[in-house]
């Protein structure tokens, strides 16, 4: 799935909400989630990010990796 990472913290631009197909971008205390299991992959939110905060769970950035755990347990009831 996408994740998104620490550039859309404070920013919640929300333009990737609007993009998603399947309205599994869900808004978060200071940063927006995209939901993993809900995610079809179809990569249409990535461009709409103005601050490119939006990128598939294997390429994130270096030192951005606790964001794809981070973003499994927003939406895993434990
Ligand atoms: Fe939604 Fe597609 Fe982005 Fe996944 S990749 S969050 S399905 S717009
Ligand atoms: Fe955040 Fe970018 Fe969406 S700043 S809310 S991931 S458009």
């Amino acid at each position: 799935p996408f994740v998104i990472a620490d550039p859309c913290i404070d920013v919640t631009d929300k333009s990737c909400m609007e993009e998603c197909p399947v309205d599994c971008i869900y808004e978060g205390a200071r940063k927006l989630y995209i939901n993993p299991f809900e995610c079809i992959d179809c990569g249409a939110c990535e461009p709409a990010c103005p601050v490119e905060a939006i990128t598939e769970d294997r390429h994130v950035a270096e030192g951005s990796e606790a964001f794809v755990d981070d973003s499994a347990a927003f939406f895993t009831i434990v």
